[in-house]
């Protein structure tokens, strides 16, 4: 009988083993059959089980071959899952023509032309963040559309000095503009399963000595300044990839520093991919362990001598996985960083309800027109020198090597190949069918020489001398100069040697003004520069970087088509000197070439001219209409405010003049006899509206309390100080319309 027992037990422990085996099998089988199993029908509650679920079927090597570079652009997938590869592209201003897999070079496709938006430096400034969010959406589309899963862009990084190749790619001087224009943009490049990549975090404010500069800076400022374009792209935005900087700070590689860990993954919650800067990273231990997530670009180019190519020696590739196999480095450090990249997988290219993106259609072309007329500074406009009427009888002579030289290529990781690009020359053509139109170089950019910078190959006396000729015979000198996108221009990889207008501008304005006072300047940089010249011309437009639609954005703007209403993002400094990082000498800017002393702390841009009452020539937040605009009926909705109130602040803007446009109403606050240093007034509130000719409308801007907390160093948080405010309300930093006394009690 016992036998019996035995025996029946034995074939139920076989049967049980039997069925086990088959189902794993079929598991397996489906999977295989099925192999997009970590795909389908997935709602957002589901990713996360299946990150769990792909974890546990990556074998080490697996995981660790998701957290480097595969190529110049692209990481590995997992294959045998059905994993898919990341590819990545510049760049902020449009989608970077195709680059080689193991180089630099670009790979020579034909199928990779584009829109080239604006520059965001001109996104900035036009103050709207609806047109913000347009811009990030088509950019997606783009994006979407070439195939890539990552836009490497926007970038945040704060306006400190005019030197900074890079300035024309960020979005100014004041934190709260940054933060207010960064967030729709993200928002809008991730609605087409395009990840964002805010960059370069943090403290990437000038381009000489990138690499290796140590920043030391206090915490107030890193809080108040440098951080907040950031946290506002990690918390309102929900950004899902991150650039660490070249630059360290506080001693430490940006791109795996302790404040990755701290202050973005732990304080802010970032639960996306932090991605090194090209070659950002330096060590393997210090990637793992320091917030680094996907390591691009370092050293190698992916060739040698060897057939297996040379991204295994990336710090994250091979030295990582020996790392772990003998655990010296626990696995779950690796695996916190493929369940960021999976995240960020599965609200992209494992994302089936993505849309396929649209390029180069008009709706582009239409929203990069729109940007760059809003973007648009009118700086002067002596007896309304501008708008210039297309008539008959007048001669308009169109001088400088920028009227026809293309802005998109150049600049650094930022240039484009567009599909077409209206250059400013042809943009005037274009909309000026009846004057008479006759163009010359007036002078050429050659080589940027390491004084003053000279003219190149061509003979510049030469140019010179037909340039007063056309002056001599035009009824009106439009002149569009500016800077290039050269090196030490406004470019990548190292800064401007001279604050100064370069090629012998000035000089030639001087030639011309001698037989033409009729002078109109197209300013086509990305950067403050020395104005000393501006009393020799009557009408100046700040015309940015404008990509593929530049002329006809310009020619909108100085024929009235369009009423400029752009204000600067960044304020001019009369000289070089008036500014806050060069004015503590070479330990503040440039540094020593080992460490930097952020010495002016908060006081960046007009917080410094403002409060040391250094009169700036051109103001942050100032820029003129072709109408006039006032600001009345100023006030506050209360006077006594608690922490978690909202301050309203209501006024009418009126339009008196007899053309339509646009104002931007700027609110500022500042606290007096305040416990700790403060500038004079800091931009909390912003609004722009657009009011027909001789109409009115009314504007109200609500500023949370909490908004007015400082950075107190002394216990480490945001901390609101009770007592007297001020609320400045204008329409540029130094034009204040009325001052109005609250207190926060
Ligand atoms: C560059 C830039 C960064 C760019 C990256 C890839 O060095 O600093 O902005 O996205 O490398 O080109």
């Amino acid at each position: 009988m016992k036998l019996f027992f035995y025996k029946t037990y034995l074939v139920l422990i076989l049967l049980l083993c039997f069925f086990a085996i088959q189902t794993s099998v079929s598991q397996i089988k489906t999977d295989n059959q099925n192999p997009t199993v970590f795909i389908q029908n997935i709602t957002p509650e589901k990713i996360e089980d299946n990150i769990e679920k792909i974890l546990k079927n990556l074998t080490l090597e697996e995981k660790v071959a998701m957290c480097h570079a595969q190529s110049k652009f692209s990481t590995k997938g997992v294959p045998r899952l059905g994993i898919p590869e990341i590819w990545m592209s510049d760049g902020p201003h449009g989608v970077r023509a195709e680059i080689s897999w193991d180089s630099w070079d670009y790979a020579g496709w034909t199928n990779d032309s584009i829109t080239a938006f604006p520059a965001l430096t001109c996104l900035a400034a036009s103050f709207n963040p609806e047109l913000s969010s347009q811009y990030g959406f088509s950019l997606g589309e783009e994006a979407r559309y070439r195939k890539k899963d990552v836009l490497l862009g926007p970038g945040v990084n704060i306006y400190r000095t005019p030197m900074n190749g890079r300035n024309f790619e960020y979005m100014g001087e004041d934190p709260f503009l940054a933060s207010t224009m960064v967030v729709p943009y993200i928002k809008g490049i991730q609605k087409n399963g395009v990840a964002a990549c805010v960059k370069h975090f943090v403290l990437n404010n000038q381009e000489h000595w990138r690499d290796i500069i140590n920043v030391e800076i206090s915490d107030r400022a890193l809080y108040e300044i440098y951080l907040p374009a950031f946290k506002a792209a990690v918390k309102e935005a929900g950004v899902w990839s991150l650039m660490g900087s070249y630059n360290k700070v506080r001693g430490q590689y940006a791109c795996h520093n302790e404040m990755l860990n701290k202050i973005l993954k732990t304080d802010w919650g970032f639960d996306g991919v932090v991605i090194s800067d090209w070659s950002g990273a330096h060590t393997t231990r210090e990637s793992a362990l320091y917030g680094l997530d996907l390591e691009m670009g370092t050293g190698t180019d992916g060739l040698g001598t060897t057939t297996e190519n040379h991204y295994q020696y990336y710090y994250l590739a091979n030295p990582f996985l020996e790392a772990l196999k003998k655990s010296e480095i626990s696995e779950s450090v690796v695996d916190d960083k493929v369940r960021r990249i999976l995240r960020l997988m599965y609200r992209t290219n494992m994302n089936p309800n993505r849309p396929f993106g649209r390029m180069n259609n008009r709706e582009h072309h239409d929203v990069a027109r729109k940007i760059g007329v809003e973007g648009i500074v009118l700086l002067k406009n002596e007896n309304n020198f501008f708008p210039i009427k297309d008539e008959k009888n007048i001669t308009i002579a169109i001088i400088g090597e920028n009227a026809t030289r293309s802005m998109t290529a150049g600049g650094g990781s930022s240039e484009l190949k567009p599909k077409f690009e209206v250059s400013p020359l042809e943009g005037l053509k274009q909309r000026y069918k009846n004057a008479t139109l006759i163009h010359t170089m007036g002078y050429e950019s050659g080589p940027s020489a390491y004084d003053k910078v000279i003219s190149g190959k061509l003979n510049a006396d030469s140019l010179k001398v037909k340039a007063v000729e056309f002056a001599k015979k035009a009824d009106i000198v439009l002149f569009v100069g500016g800077l290039t996108k050269s090196h030490h221009q406004d470019s990548e990889g190292d800064d401007r040697l001279q604050y100064e207008l370069p090629f012998g501008q000035v000089e030639l304005l001087s030639e011309i003004q001698k037989v033409n006072k009729n002078i109109g300047m197209l300013l086509v940089t990305g950067n403050a520069v020395d104005m000393s010249w501006s009393g020799k011309v009557k009408g100046i437009l700040q015309t940015w970087y404008l990509g593929s639609i530049a002329g006809h954005a310009i020619a909108d703007v100085v024929s009235g088509d369009v009423n400029p209403s752009g204000k600067l993002p960044f304020s001019f400094p009369k000289k070089l000197e008036d500014n806050a990082a060069h004015s503590f000498g070479k330990l503040s800017y440039p540094g020593d070439g080992v460490n930097q002393y952020y010495k002016e702390d908060i006081f960046v841009g007009y917080r410094w001219h403002d409060t040391k009452k250094i009169a700036a020539q051109y103001a942050f937040g100032y820029g003129l209409s072709y109408t006039n605009f006032s600001l009345s009926n100023i006030k506050t909705d209360k006077n006594y405010y608690s922490e978690n109130d909202l301050i309203t602040i209501s006024c009418d803007v009126n339009n008196t003049g007899s053309i339509d446009g646009a104002e931007v109403v700027q609110v500022y606050v500042g606290k007096p006899k305040s416990k700790v240093k403060r500038a004079l007034k800091e931009l909390k509130g912003f609004k722009k509206v657009h009011v027909n000719k001789e109409q009115s409308s009314s504007v109200s801007i609500k500023i949370p309390v909490s908004s007015l907390t400082f950075y107190d160093e002394t216990i480490s948080d945001w901390n609101l100080e009770k007592g007297e405010y001020i609320v400045y309300v204008g329409n540029t930093s130094n034009n204040i319309s009325k001052k109005i006394n609250i207190t926060i009690d």
